[in-house]
């Protein structure tokens, strides 16, 4: 197994996330990283992410490293549909059970499919999110509704309610999470 890739996409993702003032203030980069040999595991949503324009740097990073991740989802059938789960996943690049390891810091690389409603759900730890690609649609109980553009963020407080609706094309995101239930799962609400 090639830890090249993955290497290579937490350099880019440590340079994306120590010049951008939002993700700097939302949390310094972390500095406990160690590699943790995770092994691969495939989910269509890989192919999402081959098939993104590679236009930039951190993209093509994301690409290369896509078959050597942990692909990941964190619901079943019974709790979304089979579309969702057939056109969106997400690895863990860092945290408790990342490809590297850290007890302060969880980093995500998500994608959703286009035309996708992520209904409303929550989760204890304090989340950011940056938009990679794409132009999805956030919404909160508690906060005016925004439409990500490239380089934007978003910020939940913790156990805030939220939604996210992708458009017409994917969303590919890099998602940060921070604080008590760092290690925790997001959970659906009740209908
Ligand atoms: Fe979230």
């Amino acid at each position: 197994m090639s830890h090249a890739p993955l290497n290579a996409l937490v350099e880019q993702i440590r340079g994306l996330h120590e010049a951008t003032p939002a993700l700097a203030r939302f949390a310094p980069w972390p500095g406990d990283l160690t590699p943790n040999d995770r092994p691969a595991a495939m989910l269509p949503a890989a192919d999402l992410v081959a098939a993104l324009p590679a236009d930039t740097a951190v993209t093509r990073a994301v690409q290369a490293a896509a078959p050597h991740a942990e692909w990941r989802q964190s619901y079943s059938e019974r709790e979304v549909s089979a579309d969702f789960l057939n056109r969106y996943g997400h690895f863990e690049l860092f945290g408790p059970h990342g490809h590297f390891h850290s007890s302060e810091l969880r980093g995500y690389i998500g994608i959703w499919g286009s035309g996708l409603d992520y209904d409303w759900h929550s989760h204890e730890a304090e989340e950011l999110y940056y938009c990679l690609f794409g132009t999805p649609r956030f919404r909160s109980k508690s906060k005016p509704e925004t439409t990500l553009q490239p380089g934007g963020t978003r910020h939940h407080t913790p156990c805030e309610v939220h939604r996210m609706q992708t458009c017409t094309t994917p969303f590919l995101c890099y998602a940060v999470w921070k604080g008590p239930g760092l290690a925790g799962r997001p959970a659906m609400e009740p209908q």
